[in-house]
């Protein structure tokens, strides 16, 4: 995907209105990845990595240890309000952080807005301890190849549309092992009229993965 491709859909990120507040308290940070990753953070003192953090968990996250949130829009941000995180104008394809540097990284909602994103999952690889752990969610598409080929050119935000099977298989290139993994209907009670389009007629679901590194011989 080309970087004027990019530029176009972050244009449509920057605009939107949940780029304006922080959507999270600290129980929900915490629930999130309980519930959705079986994550528990009660007393982890280790670094937590959030890669296309945006105003999401990662200022909320109330952990003994060290919380980083990266992204390419913090340039536009002249402060998160009430963030404890350290932040980072970034991109997941060059994370300007050491090798194995982190116990926990995590990325939601983000996949599908990068250029590369095998280059992103191979730099979380990266950086992330041998023994560390990758929460992933991203949406994709129950729908034929060629109608989401379709999709990636007049769905401004969102320069991929995946099937379940590409995200596995990118895991699978990057070094990543599959340890959980659910596909489930994105907010399934909306009143919202074009979301509920979305999901009944673009298939649209949310992949939710904990991944592990795949032991280096
Ligand atoms: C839909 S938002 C999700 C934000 C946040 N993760 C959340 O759940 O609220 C997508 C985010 O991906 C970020 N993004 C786009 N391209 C990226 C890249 N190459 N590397 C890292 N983040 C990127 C955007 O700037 C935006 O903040």
């Amino acid at each position: 995907m080309s970087v004027e491709r990019w530029r176009r859909a972050q244009q449509s990120e920057h605009q939107h209105p949940t780029h304006t507040s922080i959507g999270w308290t600290a129980d929900e940070a915490a629930a999130s990845y309980r519930e959705n990753y079986g994550i528990d953070l009660d007393g982890f003192d280790g670094t937590f990595l959030v890669v296309g953090a945006g105003t999401g968990r990662v200022h909320a996250l109330d952990i003994d240890g060290q919380a980083i949130g990266i992204d390419p829009l913090y340039q536009h941000f002249d402060e998160v309000p009430d963030s404890e995180a350290s932040l980072a104008t970034a991109a997941g394809e060059y994370i300007p952080l050491q090798d194995r540097c982190v116990d926990i990284a995590a990325s939601h909602n983000v996949l599908d807005h990068v250029v590369n994103p095998l280059a992103v999952l191979n730099d979380i690889h990266r950086v992330l301890d041998e023994d560390g752990t990758f929460a992933l969610m991203v949406n994709v598409f129950l729908l034929p190849a060629a109608v989401r080929r379709l999709l990636n050119s007049i769905d401004r935000p969102h320069p991929h549309h995946f099937a379940p099977d590409d995200v596995r298989n990118l895991l699978d290139e990057a070094g990543f092992k599959i340890v959980d993994e659910t596909v489930e209907p994105l907010n399934p009670e909306t009143k919202n009229a074009k979301m509920w389009i979305a999901i009944n007629f673009a298939r649209i679901r949310r992949i939710v993965i904990r991944a592990v590194p795949v032991p280096s011989e």
